[in-house]
């Protein structure tokens, strides 16, 4: 970084976003495989979040990929890459009152503890989307798994690539064995107490 840069700091505070918009800005990070749902997932719980007059925003692997990443691919420091430059972009939402779901693979532990530390610790609370391989393979809604077994994509996720589970992660969602409708429910039950913000005199 250049020393010759200077941060500003007396713009109006978070808080003050945060009471208009009477919640916590917090930053849901889904993990887990391709296919295990965290999309799926996202766009239910951003409608009920959304339902219960909370601004949220959803930020998407496939989607960031193809805009603010695209200069990224999947080995080990791009990978590591994506996940910094996404949670810098949720720090930024945070502050700006904004509630964000990030549905990145974020397959290892130390590129989510680096969110974590980037984001910060209140703020970051982790989802484990917990499915199968065998389920994700079947379901191939991309067909990329097919495509990863037949050697025409390299470092693929579950195949090639490494994913470690998340050893304490705030909420396991285990979508093979729990119907969509009942999977929101949970998370609603989770994060709602952590999203109200009941300091509304503004
Ligand atoms: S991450 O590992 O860097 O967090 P990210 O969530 O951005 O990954 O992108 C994952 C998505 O990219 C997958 O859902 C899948 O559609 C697609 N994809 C393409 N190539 C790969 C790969 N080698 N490994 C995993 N996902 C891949």
């Amino acid at each position: 970084m250049s020393s010759n840069i200077f941060k500003v700091t007396d713009f109006l505070p978070r808080s003050h976003r945060e009471k208009k918009l009477n919640q916590h800005s917090r930053v849901i990070w889904f993990t887990g495989l391709s296919g295990s749902g965290k999309t799926t997932l996202a766009r239910a719980l951003e409608k009920a979040l959304a339902d219960n007059g909370h601004l949220v925003y959803v930020l998407d692997g496939d989607n960031i990929r193809y805009g603010l990443n695209k200069d990224l691919g999947f080995d080990e420091p791009d990978r590591i890459e994506n996940i910094r430059r996404i949670a810098e972009v949720s720090k930024l939402f945070a502050d700006a009152g904004v509630i964000t779901m990030n549905c990145f693979v974020s397959p290892t532990r130390t590129m989510r503890a680096m969110a974590e530390s980037i984001i910060g610790k209140k703020d970051f609370i982790e989802v484990y989307v917990e499915c199968p391989l065998e389920v994700c393979e079947n379901r191939d809604v991309k067909g990329l798994y097919a495509k990863a077994r037949r050697g025409e994509i390299a470092d693929f996720t579950g195949i090639t690539s490494p994913y470690e589970e998340p050893i304490q992660a705030d909420i396991v969602i285990h979508t093979a064995t729990t119907e969509l409708d009942v999977c929101v429910v949970q998370l609603l039950q989770h994060l709602e107490p952590k999203l109200r913000n009941h300091n509304i005199d503004i």
